[in-house]
């Protein structure tokens, strides 16, 4: 609101009644948010009135901080979404590349990066990306997430540190979103990110009630030059989580897709019984 940036039209709510005056309000279809989640997390979109009492009770169970404050959004019907990473460090301002990302029921599942885009909306995203830095300010990297339709960009969120669809950073680049991060809030310079090229991620979300989850066919997941991958160490699952990541670089963002999705197919995922 301070910077007058472009976003979604958006009100809060507390209660059921504020909650339906505010879908009234906003109009379907929106998209129904705790404030405090992640992940997707308790998110749900109502696009007809039956759906607008399911999204609340999605909201009040699915959150962070237990029941309480949504924030309900007009659904955006963007082309593409990006996550602009932006660091800030005593060398000035830098950027990565554009991450282009798909979100499942607002879980991110595949990223890659660089995201095509036109130089006009490159130019939008990177100016609403150093508002909204300069105006948090501090030293660190920044995951400012991005709803690009045509040549406009709507701000969307920031994550005040890396941010998960960034992971395609630590295949991409000389220094990962991580990296970056730690060198500039030590105050280190940041003075150039060397971007390799085309690469892509695909997370690895396990579904189940359990605390012992097996990784198994590594050699064929690994079998093609270009290919990590990462397992997080996470203790349990209980519904879905995400597990791990698998990480690939090739010619072209599609060829490095591609090879993520072959890499991922490969890997067995056993779920055992507690
Ligand atoms: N207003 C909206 N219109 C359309 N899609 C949205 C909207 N808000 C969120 N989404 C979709 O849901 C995803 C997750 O929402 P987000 O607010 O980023 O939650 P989280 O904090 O879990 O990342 C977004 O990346 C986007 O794909
Ligand atoms: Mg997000």
């Amino acid at each position: 609101e301070e910077l007058g940036l472009p976003t979604s039209r958006y009100k809060f709510a507390s209660t059921f009644e504020e909650f339906k005056a505010a879908v009234e309000e906003i109009g379907l279809p929106c998209v129904i948010k705790p404030i405090m989640s992640s992940s997707g997390h308790g998110q749900s979109v109502a696009r007809k009135p039956e759906d607008i009492e399911r999204s609340w009770h999605i909201s009040q169970e699915g959150g962070r901080a237990g029941a309480g404050r949504v924030i309900v959004e007009g659904f955006v019907d963007f082309d593409y979404e990006i996550t602009l990473l932006t660091v800030r460090s005593c060398s000035g301002t830098t950027y990565c590349e554009p991450v282009g990302h798909i979100q499942v029921d607002g879980d991110y599942r595949y990223s890659w990066q660089p995201q095509p885009m036109t130089s006009n909306a490159l130019n939008r995203a990177r100016e609403i990306a150093r508002k909204i830095t300069d105006a948090l300010g501090g030293y660190g990297i920044f995951g400012v997430e991005l709803f690009i339709k045509g040549d406009d960009v709507i701000f969307s969120e920031v994550s005040p540190r890396p941010h998960d669809t960034g992971m395609v950073t630590m295949i991409s680049q000389d220094l990962s979103e991580f990296g970056l991060h730690a060198r500039a809030l030590l105050g280190l310079p940041v003075p150039a990110i060397r971007f390799y090229g085309p690469s892509a991620s695909r997370a690895i979300v396990v579904e189940g009630d359990t605390d012992k989850v097996e990784f198994e066919n590594l050699e064929q997941v690994l079998a093609e030059p270009g290919v990590q991958i990462r397992i997080f160490g996470k203790p349990e699952v209980k519904g879905h989580r995400r597990m791990g990541v698998i990480l690939a670089t090739d010619e072209s963002v599609e060829a490095a897709r591609a090879k993520a999705e072959r890499a991922y197919n490969a890997l067995k995922v056993n779920v055992l019984p507690r």
